[in-house]
């Protein structure tokens, strides 16, 4: 079975990988960088770049002893190009275009947000194979720069449905992961310290939009923030489990409610949920409590490949590798995506 060896460093996590054509991922490695950006209260773009080109060579090596391979064992390269940090993509693209190069092998570069997308039907030792892809699916990705809900008719054909019209989920929860100096990524710590924490402490708006399928979060998160204000002024701290229990739960519902109304009014049976927030522990059992009752075929990605990682950009790169759709060697990397038709 083939093999592509992927490339993914659109943000702060240097990541890895390597894929079969099925989307078995014989081996992903990440680098994170959470502990240097977390000094800054948020991401650093220059520090990121410069911790990829650290990270990058020695990763690629690390997967490629670690599987056992050699690069003839490897078909096709990819790379993330877009969207993301401009200094952060140029450092996997440019790794990825010069080894293309000197071992004369194919590369193709893919949408960082099809990655995510795509992710739900990656597998390892530790997961069973999902089914193959039914079309037409419903696809939610939330992660800390996006909030997008897709129908997809084919693989390459992402029609955007909704998106959220201020923050993306994974910022609202950071910004306020961050006020309460939890640490960084807030979503996950946040996630963490709500766990088993009993709901119903604090009371957050309930955002109605005049689109459905859109999402807004600044509403409940504005509402966070005043309530952090007053709450700091007292001495006892035992309001913060509560305050992220219910916060990260008026998230969730605003998401899931979303998802819902898409689902009834496409009538579309398999859904897909990515993105770095999809590892949210409420989410997960929500949507899946949902899809059982109302037999939908919902498909999450093992908790690993939820986060970025270059695993999703691999699979994501076959279907073009499958046409001989290559990437050729004068194209660039772009910070935002205009289309993902
Ligand atoms: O997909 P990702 O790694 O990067 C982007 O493409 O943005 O997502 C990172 C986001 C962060 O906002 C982080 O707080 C959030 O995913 N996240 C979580 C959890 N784990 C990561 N949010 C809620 N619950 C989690 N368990
Ligand atoms: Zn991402």
């Amino acid at each position: 079975m083939k093999k592509i060896l992927a490339v993914e460093t659109s943000c702060d996590d240097t990541g890895v990988a390597i894929v079969r054509e099925d989307g078995f991922v014989e081996c992903h490695l990440e680098a994170h960088q959470n502990s240097i950006h977390e000094r800054h209260g948020g991401i650093i773009p220059e520090l990121a770049s410069r911790n990829h080109v650290y990270h990058l060579l020695p990763l690629i090596q690390s997967v490629l002893t670690k599987s056992q391979h050699s690069w003839e064992d490897i078909s096709c390269l990819a790379v993330t190009n877009r969207p993301g940090l401009i200094g952060a993509l140029m450092v996997g693209l440019v790794t990825v275009k010069t080894l293309a190069l000197t071992l004369n092998k194919p590369f193709i570069v893919v949408n960082h947000v099809e990655g995510h997308l795509l992710s739900p039907f990656l597998w390892d030792q530790n997961s069973v194979a999902p089914p193959n892809i039914s079309f037409p699916f419903l696809a939610l990705i939330v992660s800390g720069a996006h909030t997008h809900l897709f129908i997809v008719k084919k693989l390459g054909h992402y029609h955007l449905i909704g998106q959220t019209v201020d923050d993306a989920a994974g910022e609202a929860l950071d910004k306020i992961g961050r006020e309460m100096q939890l640490g960084y990524p807030g979503g996950a710590k946040i996630d963490q310290i709500a766990q088993g924490v009993s709901l119903g402490t604090f009371v957050f708006p309930s955002i109605q939009l005049k689109n459905p399928l859109n999402f807004s979060f600044s509403g409940i998160k504005t509402s966070a923030g005043k309530k952090i204000q007053t709450l700091k002024k007292q001495k006892d701290k035992n309001w913060r489990p509560h305050l992220c229990a219910d916060y990260q739960e008026a998230i969730i519902h605003h998401i899931v409610s979303r998802l819902k109304t898409a689902q009834k009014k496409f009538n579309i049976q398999t859904v897909v949920l990515a993105g770095g927030v999809s590892a949210n522990s409420r989410l997960r059992m929500h949507s899946l409590a949902w899809a059982k009752k109302e037999k939908i075929s919902l498909w999450i990605p093992p908790v690993c490949y939820c986060t970025d990682n270059a695993a999703m950009i691999a699979y994501a790169a076959f279907h073009l590798f499958l046409k001989k759709q290559y990437s050729s060697q004068d194209i660039n990397c772009y910070p935002y995506v205009e289309d993902y038709e």
